[in-house]
């Protein structure tokens, strides 16, 4: 998730500055403390890992249907079958997201949130999704405000996302080469 999250905002850096630019306004310091509700607020770190979490969920969460049978939609489903929601599918159906591909990090595209189940749904749904969040946003948030970053020299981006392969955990053939540099203002002490 987070390897995908960087590789959409080097691919359009302009998102990495954007998102650089909205951190810096925030947090004057760099490498100090960053409070979980002011990063709960920014829009487009949040933009950013939503859209990642699109296009980075899993194709099926299968489950069984028990004994005796399901009616689901006006069908009845017996006992033993697979269903499964197909995520990956929702989630990049142009009827539910668009314009595609990558739905331009939630700016003048249609979402159907109804539709966004990266955490899955119901019952069974995650139970670390606020967690998660929370995290996601602290990890991003410190290593953009920390480092300016672009795609290492020679890399194929192209490529890369061609060997990328959601199933049940996104599987990368390759690895996503970045070349960091530190920015004015960080001190790396104060993380420990
Ligand atoms: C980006 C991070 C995460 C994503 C995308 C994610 C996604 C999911 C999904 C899709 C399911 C449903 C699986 C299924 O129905 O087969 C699930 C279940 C679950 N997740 Fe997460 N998860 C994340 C992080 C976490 C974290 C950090 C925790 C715990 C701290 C956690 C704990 C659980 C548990 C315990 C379940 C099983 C819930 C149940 O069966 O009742 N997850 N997660």
């Amino acid at each position: 998730m987070l390897t995908l999250a960087f590789y959409f905002m080097l691919v359009q850096p302009k998102y990495y500055l954007e998102l650089q630019a909205e951190l810096d306004s925030v947090f004057a310091d760099r490498s100090g403390h960053l409070d979980p509700t002011a990063l709960s607020g920014l829009n487009l770190l949040n933009a950013i890992i939503n859209e990642t979490l699109r296009l980075s969920s899993p194709f099926f969460l299968p489950r069984i249907v028990p004994s005796g049978g399901f009616v689901l939609d006006g069908r009845h489903i017996p006992g033993g079958t697979t269903v499964a929601i197909a995520t990956h599918s929702l989630h990049t159906s142009p009827v539910h997201f668009s314009p595609m591909p990558q739905a331009i990090l939630g700016k003048e595209c249609h979402t159907d949130k109804n539709a966004f189940m990266p955490f899955s749904s119901g019952p069974h749904a995650c139970i670390g999704k606020n967690f998660a969040y929370q995290q996601l946003r602290l990890i991003v948030a410190r290593l953009v405000l920390a480092y300016d970053m672009k795609f290492a020299d020679g890399f194929d981006s192209h490529t890369y996302l061609k060997g990328t392969v959601p199933l049940l955990a996104t599987w990368f053939r390759k690895p996503l080469l970045v070349k960091v540099i530190k920015r004015s203002g960080i001190d790396l002490d104060k993380y420990v």
